[in-house]
């Protein structure tokens, strides 16, 4: 529906992105009515993990808005070649949900979450993604509960057919209009399964636990809540999965803690760890532990060697002052 440039301000030099309707779609009543609702979506409020709008308006009959530009990539890019790690993984669904959380409070439902529309927003090369700011664009098919009725009903189901139908929760498949903020919930779950694995939870989808991948079982418990078919059994607000999501970050924590603590105890346990840690873990993480290993058993070597470095130092001095004041 639209195009979206990179562009700077003259005056200020600020960057910004700028969204545009495309050309000749200015006609279609519901596009535009789309592409307002977006901007009124985002004008809403301002959140770190929603992009910010500067302003927006209508030029030589185009209509557009201007917002923050979010110097990264997106999700989808991510998830080119191989999965996120567990850590990088929950990061996103947390940030993700941190902004359905302040959206929905304002009764605002996004509708068409997908690894697409979320950007990772990185300011150097190989930032990690667990500390990277997330953030969501393209509210164009925001639903406003009890704001105006939306006149142009067809607008979902058309987009329907524009292939996003996969992050789609089965009640908006049916009924798309009136969803509420649950079908978010879903489309999350379908996000964090996916960076997970790289594949969609379709039907009777495997567990992470049955596919080998070694995280906590309240991680298994999370994604069957939030995909469940009947709304009723999802979790009942982003706050709410945020938070059992938060528990599963904090067990992970633990458990890499408890690994590092290993390896610091001895060395035989500490290789029986980092073997444990391989499945665990993906590549960079594995690599951490193991580099966090090779420093730690090093340092036990160092450490001795200098002590007797250093006393056997202090032993000639002593000898020498001595001898010298004998003198
Ligand atoms: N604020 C931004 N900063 C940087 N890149 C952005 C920004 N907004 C969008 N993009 C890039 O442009 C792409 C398309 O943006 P967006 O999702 O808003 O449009 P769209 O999918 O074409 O929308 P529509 O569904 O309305 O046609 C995004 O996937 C992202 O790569
Ligand atoms: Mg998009």
């Amino acid at each position: 529906m639209g195009h979206v440039y990179r562009a700077k301000h003259i005056e200020s030099s600020r960057e910004a992105a700028i969204k545009i309707l495309l050309s000749g779609l200015s006609e279609r009543k519901d596009l535009v009515f789309r592409f307002e609702r977006e901007v009124a979506a985002l004008k809403a409020f301002t959140h770190k993990n929603i992009v910010g709008i500067y302003g927006n308006g209508v030029y030589s009959d185009q209509h557009y808005y201007a917002m923050e530009f979010i110097r990264g990539t997106t999700l989808r890019k991510c998830l080119k070649h191989e999965p996120l790690s567990p850590f990088a993984a929950i990061h996103v669904a947390r940030s993700v949900l941190n902004g359905l959380e302040a959206a929905h409070e304002r009764g605002i439902i996004h509708r068409d979450l997908k690894p697409e529309n979320v950007l990772i927003e990185s300011f150097r090369f190989g930032q990690a993604i667990e500390r990277s700011r997330v953030v969501l664009v393209d509210f164009g098919l925001a639903g406003i509960a009890n704001g105006s009725v939306d006149p142009h009903p067809n607008l979902t189901r058309s987009r329907v057919t524009m292939g996003t139908l996969n992050y789609m929760a089965p009640e908006q498949h049916i009924d798309a209009k009136h969803v509420d903020h649950r079908t978010d919930l879903y489309s999350v779950g379908v996000m964090l399964y996916e960076c997970l694995t790289l594949e969609l939870p379709m039907g009777r989808f495997a567990l992470l636990s049955e596919r080998g991948i070694d995280v906590p079982r309240a991680l298994d418990a999370c994604l069957v809540r939030a995909l469940s078919t009947d709304v009723k059994d999802r979790f009942k607000t982003a706050r709410e999965m945020n938070e059992a999501l938060k528990k599963v970050a904090m067990e992970m924590e633990a458990r890499r803690g408890s690994q590092l603590n290993l390896s610091f105890d001895s060395p035989q346990k500490a290789s029986s760890a980092s073997s444990a840690s391989k499945t665990a873990l993906p590549a960079k993480e594995s690599q951490k532990s193991n580099l966090s290993e090779i420093v730690m058993t090093h340092l036990g070597n160092i450490w001795p060697l200098k002590t007797w470095f250093f006393g056997a130092g202090a032993l000639v001095l002593l000898l020498a002052l001595f001898r010298f004041m004998k003198h």
